[in-house]
Protein backbone atom coordinates (compact mmCIF):
# COMPACT_ATOMS: atom_id res chain seq x y z
CA UNK A 1 0.00 0.00 0.00
CA UNK A 2 2.52 2.59 0.98
CA UNK A 3 4.80 2.05 -2.19
CA UNK A 4 1.34 2.17 -4.39
CA UNK A 5 0.40 5.41 -2.92
CA UNK A 6 3.90 6.72 -2.44
CA UNK A 7 5.98 5.63 -5.38
CA UNK A 8 9.94 4.96 -4.57
CA UNK A 9 12.96 6.63 -4.55
CA UNK A 10 13.39 5.13 -7.92
CA UNK A 11 9.22 6.41 -8.86
CA UNK A 12 8.61 9.75 -7.05
CA UNK A 13 5.77 10.61 -9.49
CA UNK A 14 3.53 7.59 -8.31
CA UNK A 15 1.23 9.43 -6.54
CA UNK A 16 0.72 12.43 -8.68
CA UNK A 17 0.52 10.14 -11.64
CA UNK A 18 -2.24 8.34 -9.83
CA UNK A 19 -3.59 11.56 -8.66
CA UNK A 20 -3.95 13.31 -12.25
CA UNK A 21 -5.63 10.35 -14.16
CA UNK A 22 -8.40 10.77 -11.33
CA UNK A 23 -11.03 12.68 -12.60
CA UNK A 24 -11.13 16.10 -11.08
CA UNK A 25 -14.68 15.77 -9.27
CA UNK A 26 -14.72 12.01 -7.58
CA UNK A 27 -18.62 11.37 -8.02
CA UNK A 28 -19.01 7.54 -9.16
CA UNK A 29 -19.82 4.80 -6.19
CA UNK A 30 -16.94 2.86 -7.48
CA UNK A 31 -14.98 4.93 -4.88
CA UNK A 32 -17.09 2.55 -2.40
CA UNK A 33 -15.73 -0.51 -3.33
CA UNK A 34 -13.85 -1.37 0.08
CA UNK A 35 -17.24 -0.25 1.44
CA UNK A 36 -19.22 -2.95 -0.97
CA UNK A 37 -16.28 -5.57 -0.18
CA UNK A 38 -17.36 -5.03 3.80
CA UNK A 39 -20.87 -5.69 2.98
CA UNK A 40 -20.45 -8.74 0.68
CA UNK A 41 -17.62 -10.42 2.57
CA UNK A 42 -20.19 -10.64 6.01
CA UNK A 43 -23.95 -11.11 3.89
CA UNK A 44 -24.61 -13.56 1.14
CA UNK A 45 -25.27 -11.35 -2.04
CA UNK A 46 -26.30 -13.12 -5.02
CA UNK A 47 -28.82 -10.61 -6.28
CA UNK A 48 -28.43 -6.69 -6.80
CA UNK A 49 -30.52 -4.42 -7.92
CA UNK A 50 -28.69 -1.06 -9.02
CA UNK A 51 -30.78 2.16 -9.47
CA UNK A 52 -28.76 4.96 -11.39
CA UNK A 53 -25.76 3.59 -13.48
CA UNK A 54 -24.94 6.18 -15.49
CA UNK A 55 -21.34 5.04 -17.09
CA UNK A 56 -21.83 1.31 -15.64
CA UNK A 57 -18.31 1.81 -13.99
CA UNK A 58 -19.93 0.20 -10.73
CA UNK A 59 -22.10 -2.67 -11.78
CA UNK A 60 -19.38 -4.94 -12.55
CA UNK A 61 -18.09 -4.29 -9.50
CA UNK A 62 -21.23 -6.26 -7.66
CA UNK A 63 -20.68 -8.96 -9.93
CA UNK A 64 -16.87 -9.19 -9.23
CA UNK A 65 -17.70 -9.31 -5.69
CA UNK A 66 -19.96 -12.34 -6.01
CA UNK A 67 -23.23 -11.16 -6.84
CA UNK A 68 -24.61 -13.73 -9.95
CA UNK A 69 -27.68 -11.50 -10.94
CA UNK A 70 -27.21 -7.66 -11.49
CA UNK A 71 -30.60 -5.60 -12.31
CA UNK A 72 -29.08 -2.23 -14.10
CA UNK A 73 -31.82 0.17 -13.50
CA UNK A 74 -31.67 3.56 -15.30
CA UNK A 75 -34.58 4.90 -18.08
CA UNK A 76 -30.81 6.11 -20.14
CA UNK A 77 -28.62 4.32 -20.37
CA UNK A 78 -25.39 5.39 -22.10
CA UNK A 79 -24.00 3.37 -25.04
CA UNK A 80 -21.08 2.73 -22.11
CA UNK A 81 -23.43 1.04 -19.88
CA UNK A 82 -25.66 -1.13 -23.15
CA UNK A 83 -22.02 -2.80 -23.75
CA UNK A 84 -20.27 -3.52 -20.63
CA UNK A 85 -24.07 -5.06 -19.78
CA UNK A 86 -23.74 -7.01 -23.03
CA UNK A 87 -20.24 -8.19 -21.82
CA UNK A 88 -21.44 -9.44 -18.54
CA UNK A 89 -23.53 -12.27 -18.07
CA UNK A 90 -24.50 -11.41 -14.85
CA UNK A 91 -25.43 -7.72 -15.68
CA UNK A 92 -29.21 -7.21 -17.07
CA UNK A 93 -30.11 -3.41 -18.12
CA UNK A 94 -33.86 -2.31 -17.41
CA UNK A 95 -34.56 0.97 -18.46
CA UNK A 96 -38.00 1.31 -17.16
CA UNK A 97 -37.84 3.93 -14.23
CA UNK A 98 -37.49 3.53 -10.34
CA UNK A 99 -39.57 3.37 -7.70
CA UNK A 100 -42.18 1.92 -10.29
CA UNK A 101 -40.00 -0.78 -11.93
CA UNK A 102 -39.40 -2.47 -8.44
CA UNK A 103 -41.97 -4.72 -7.71
CA UNK A 104 -41.21 -6.03 -11.08
CA UNK A 105 -38.08 -7.31 -10.71
CA UNK A 106 -37.08 -9.87 -7.92
CA UNK A 107 -36.37 -9.25 -4.61
CA UNK A 108 -32.53 -8.24 -3.92
CA UNK A 109 -30.55 -8.82 -1.40
CA UNK A 110 -28.34 -5.63 -2.01
CA UNK A 111 -30.40 -2.70 -3.37
CA UNK A 112 -27.79 0.46 -4.49
CA UNK A 113 -29.40 3.43 -4.72
CA UNK A 114 -28.33 6.45 -6.56
CA UNK A 115 -30.83 7.52 -9.13
CA UNK A 116 -33.32 10.36 -9.12
CA UNK A 117 -32.08 12.70 -6.19
CA UNK A 118 -34.91 13.67 -4.60
CA UNK A 119 -37.17 13.18 -1.59
CA UNK A 120 -40.17 12.04 -3.69
CA UNK A 121 -38.41 9.08 -5.30
CA UNK A 122 -36.30 8.15 -2.65
CA UNK A 123 -38.64 8.54 0.00
CA UNK A 124 -40.88 5.64 -2.69
CA UNK A 125 -38.38 3.36 -3.13
CA UNK A 126 -36.85 3.17 0.35
CA UNK A 127 -40.66 2.44 1.50
CA UNK A 128 -40.95 -0.36 -0.98
CA UNK A 129 -37.32 -1.67 0.31
CA UNK A 130 -37.74 -1.83 3.72
CA UNK A 131 -41.55 -3.60 3.74
CA UNK A 132 -40.98 -6.26 0.42
CA UNK A 133 -36.86 -6.62 1.51
CA UNK A 134 -37.02 -7.08 4.67
CA UNK A 135 -33.24 -9.08 4.55
CA UNK A 136 -31.32 -6.65 2.08
CA UNK A 137 -28.63 -4.38 2.35
CA UNK A 138 -29.65 -1.03 0.83
CA UNK A 139 -26.45 1.36 -0.15
CA UNK A 140 -27.39 4.97 -1.40
CA UNK A 141 -25.60 8.02 -2.06
CA UNK A 142 -25.80 11.86 -1.96
CA UNK A 143 -26.80 11.32 1.78
CA UNK A 144 -24.52 14.79 2.51
CA UNK A 145 -24.09 18.22 0.65
CA UNK A 146 -25.58 18.72 -1.82
CA UNK A 147 -28.63 16.75 -2.15
CA UNK A 148 -28.76 15.24 1.25
CA UNK A 149 -31.24 18.70 2.13
CA UNK A 150 -31.85 19.46 -1.26
CA UNK A 151 -33.98 17.84 -4.14
CA UNK A 152 -32.37 17.69 -7.37
CA UNK A 153 -34.38 16.69 -10.44
CA UNK A 154 -33.35 14.98 -13.22
CA UNK A 155 -34.98 16.77 -16.27
CA UNK A 156 -37.60 16.16 -18.05
CA UNK A 157 -39.11 15.15 -15.21
CA UNK A 158 -41.48 12.93 -14.54
CA UNK A 159 -42.54 13.78 -11.03
CA UNK A 160 -46.53 15.60 -10.29
CA UNK A 161 -46.18 19.06 -9.41
CA UNK A 162 -47.14 18.11 -5.87
CA UNK A 163 -44.15 16.24 -5.52
CA UNK A 164 -41.09 18.76 -6.73
CA UNK A 165 -40.55 21.70 -4.92
CA UNK A 166 -40.14 25.51 -7.10
CA UNK A 167 -37.12 24.62 -9.04
CA UNK A 168 -34.23 26.50 -10.25
CA UNK A 169 -31.37 25.84 -13.15
CA UNK A 170 -28.86 27.97 -10.85
CA UNK A 171 -26.79 25.34 -8.43
CA UNK A 172 -25.68 25.21 -4.30
CA UNK A 173 -21.98 26.64 -3.49
CA UNK A 174 -20.49 25.71 -0.06
CA UNK A 175 -19.76 29.70 -0.23
CA UNK A 176 -22.83 30.93 0.53
CA UNK A 177 -26.25 29.64 0.93
CA UNK A 178 -27.88 31.13 -2.22
CA UNK A 179 -27.99 29.70 -5.47
CA UNK A 180 -26.07 30.78 -7.66
CA UNK A 181 -24.90 30.35 -11.68
CA UNK A 182 -21.65 29.79 -10.76
CA UNK A 183 -22.64 27.04 -8.51
CA UNK A 184 -22.97 22.89 -8.65
CA UNK A 185 -25.55 23.53 -11.98
CA UNK A 186 -26.99 21.07 -13.96
CA UNK A 187 -26.97 22.29 -17.17
CA UNK A 188 -29.73 21.16 -18.44
CA UNK A 189 -29.38 17.65 -17.09
CA UNK A 190 -30.85 18.49 -13.40
CA UNK A 191 -32.61 20.96 -11.94
CA UNK A 192 -32.55 21.44 -8.19
CA UNK A 193 -35.42 22.62 -5.32
CA UNK A 194 -34.84 26.52 -5.03
CA UNK A 195 -34.68 26.42 -0.93
CA UNK A 196 -33.02 24.10 0.87
CA UNK A 197 -34.23 21.99 4.22
CA UNK A 198 -37.67 22.12 5.40
CA UNK A 199 -40.03 19.17 5.13
CA UNK A 200 -40.08 16.61 1.84
CA UNK A 201 -36.68 17.88 1.02
CA UNK A 202 -33.86 15.87 0.04
CA UNK A 203 -32.48 12.55 0.16
CA UNK A 204 -31.62 12.06 3.50
CA UNK A 205 -34.70 13.89 4.75
CA UNK A 206 -36.23 10.96 3.08
CA UNK A 207 -34.09 8.46 4.45
CA UNK A 208 -35.10 9.91 8.14
CA UNK A 209 -38.94 9.90 7.57
CA UNK A 210 -38.73 5.98 6.45
CA UNK A 211 -36.74 4.83 9.34
CA UNK A 212 -39.13 6.84 11.88
CA UNK A 213 -41.64 4.15 10.06
CA UNK A 214 -39.30 1.44 10.76
CA UNK A 215 -37.11 1.73 13.64
CA UNK A 216 -35.85 -1.69 12.95
CA UNK A 217 -33.77 -0.85 10.51
CA UNK A 218 -30.14 0.88 11.24
CA UNK A 219 -28.86 3.52 9.50
CA UNK A 220 -24.81 4.05 8.82
CA UNK A 221 -23.42 6.87 6.75
CA UNK A 222 -19.89 7.34 5.78
CA UNK A 223 -19.14 10.97 5.40
CA UNK A 224 -16.94 11.13 2.04
CA UNK A 225 -17.83 11.18 -1.75
CA UNK A 226 -21.43 13.07 -1.04
CA UNK A 227 -22.06 10.89 1.95
CA UNK A 228 -22.87 6.59 1.08
CA UNK A 229 -25.51 5.66 3.40
CA UNK A 230 -25.90 1.73 4.63
CA UNK A 231 -29.35 0.34 5.82
CA UNK A 232 -30.23 -3.02 7.02
CA UNK A 233 -32.17 -4.91 9.68
CA UNK A 234 -30.90 -5.04 13.07
CA UNK A 235 -31.97 -8.41 13.34
CA UNK A 236 -29.76 -9.45 10.06
CA UNK A 237 -26.48 -8.70 12.15
CA UNK A 238 -27.13 -10.20 15.30
CA UNK A 239 -23.23 -10.31 16.40
CA UNK A 240 -22.93 -6.48 15.23
CA UNK A 241 -20.01 -7.84 12.65
CA UNK A 242 -21.21 -5.46 9.76
CA UNK A 243 -21.69 -2.52 12.16
CA UNK A 244 -18.23 -3.27 13.73
CA UNK A 245 -16.49 -3.65 10.41
CA UNK A 246 -17.24 -0.25 8.99
CA UNK A 247 -16.83 1.48 12.18
CA UNK A 248 -13.78 3.10 11.13
CA UNK A 249 -15.62 4.44 7.85
CA UNK A 250 -18.71 5.71 9.54
CA UNK A 251 -17.10 7.21 12.53
CA UNK A 252 -13.89 8.86 10.90
CA UNK A 253 -13.85 12.66 11.35
CA UNK A 254 -11.14 12.16 9.08
CA UNK A 255 -13.35 11.93 6.00
CA UNK A 256 -15.77 14.23 7.42
CA UNK A 257 -12.97 16.90 7.12
CA UNK A 258 -11.64 15.83 4.06
CA UNK A 259 -15.31 15.68 1.96
CA UNK A 260 -15.45 19.13 3.56
CA UNK A 261 -12.17 20.56 1.91
CA UNK A 262 -13.02 18.59 -0.97
CA UNK A 263 -16.74 20.07 -1.53
CA UNK A 264 -15.17 23.36 -0.82
CA UNK A 265 -11.95 23.55 -3.34
CA UNK A 266 -14.51 22.05 -5.76
CA UNK A 267 -17.06 24.99 -5.82
CA UNK A 268 -14.20 27.47 -5.51
CA UNK A 269 -12.96 25.63 -8.29
CA UNK A 270 -16.49 25.55 -10.67
CA UNK A 271 -16.71 29.60 -9.36
CA UNK A 272 -13.24 30.15 -11.15
CA UNK A 273 -14.45 28.88 -14.18
CA UNK A 274 -17.64 30.40 -14.38
CA UNK A 275 -15.88 33.84 -14.18
CA UNK A 276 -13.23 32.92 -16.65
CA UNK A 277 -15.86 32.34 -18.72
CA UNK A 278 -17.70 35.59 -18.23
CA UNK A 279 -14.40 37.10 -18.48
CA UNK A 280 -13.90 35.58 -21.87
CA UNK A 281 -17.23 36.57 -23.11
CA UNK A 282 -16.64 40.63 -21.73
CA UNK A 283 -13.26 40.25 -23.92
CA UNK A 284 -15.23 39.10 -27.10
CA UNK A 285 -17.61 41.51 -26.63
CA UNK A 286 -15.34 44.40 -26.51
CA UNK A 287 -13.23 42.84 -29.57
CA UNK A 288 -16.41 42.65 -31.61
CA UNK A 289 -16.83 46.37 -31.02
CA UNK A 290 -13.44 47.10 -31.67
CA UNK A 291 -13.59 45.30 -34.57
CA UNK A 292 -16.96 47.45 -35.69
CA UNK A 293 -15.38 50.91 -34.69
CA UNK A 294 -12.58 50.36 -36.75
CA UNK A 295 -14.80 48.98 -39.65
CA UNK A 296 -16.59 52.54 -39.54
CA UNK A 297 -13.55 54.58 -39.26
CA UNK A 298 -12.35 52.68 -42.00
CA UNK A 299 -15.51 53.89 -43.80
CA UNK A 300 -15.94 56.90 -42.95
CA UNK A 301 -11.96 57.83 -43.95
CA UNK A 302 -13.11 56.32 -47.29
CA UNK A 303 -15.10 58.89 -47.61
CA UNK A 304 -13.42 61.87 -46.59
CA UNK A 305 -10.68 60.63 -49.29
CA UNK A 306 -13.24 60.65 -52.18
CA UNK A 307 -14.63 63.74 -50.41
CA UNK A 308 -11.18 65.38 -51.03
CA UNK A 309 -10.70 63.78 -54.00
CA UNK A 310 -13.77 65.84 -55.44
CA UNK A 311 -12.96 69.10 -54.08
CA UNK A 312 -9.50 69.20 -55.47
CA UNK A 313 -10.53 68.34 -58.82
CA UNK A 314 -13.27 70.95 -58.57
C1 LIG B 1 -25.44 9.91 -10.33
S1 LIG B 1 -25.86 8.95 -11.70
C2 LIG B 1 -25.47 7.31 -11.19
C3 LIG B 1 -24.01 7.06 -11.01
C4 LIG B 1 -23.62 5.61 -10.77
N1 LIG B 1 -24.44 5.00 -9.75
C5 LIG B 1 -22.17 5.56 -10.33
O1 LIG B 1 -21.94 5.52 -9.12
O2 LIG B 1 -21.29 5.58 -11.20
C6 LIG B 1 -27.59 8.97 -11.69
C7 LIG B 1 -28.25 8.14 -12.78
O3 LIG B 1 -29.61 7.92 -12.39
C8 LIG B 1 -30.38 7.84 -13.55
N2 LIG B 1 -31.79 8.06 -13.16
C9 LIG B 1 -32.46 9.23 -13.09
N3 LIG B 1 -33.73 9.00 -12.70
C10 LIG B 1 -33.84 7.67 -12.46
C11 LIG B 1 -34.90 6.83 -12.03
N4 LIG B 1 -36.11 7.33 -11.73
N5 LIG B 1 -34.67 5.50 -11.94
C12 LIG B 1 -33.44 4.99 -12.23
N6 LIG B 1 -32.40 5.75 -12.65
C13 LIG B 1 -32.60 7.07 -12.76
C14 LIG B 1 -29.79 8.89 -14.46
O4 LIG B 1 -30.09 8.59 -15.83
C15 LIG B 1 -28.29 8.78 -14.15
O5 LIG B 1 -27.65 7.95 -15.09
Amino acid sequence: MTEAMAGSREDPHAQARSARSAPVLLHSMSIFREIFEIVFARRGIRTVVEIGVESGQVSGIYAELGASDVYCVDPEPTERVRSAVEANDALHLVTEPSPEVLPRLPVADLYVLDGDHNYAVVRREVAWILEHAPDAVVAMHDLLWPWGRRDLYYEPSPLKAGDRHPISEDGPTVWHDELTPAGFVGLGAFTVARHAGGERNGVLTAVEDALAEHPEWRFELVPAVFGMGILYRAETDPDEALQRALRPYTTSNLLAAMENNRIALYTRVLQMQFEAAAQADDRDRLADTVAAQRHEIDRLTAELHRAWAVLRSG
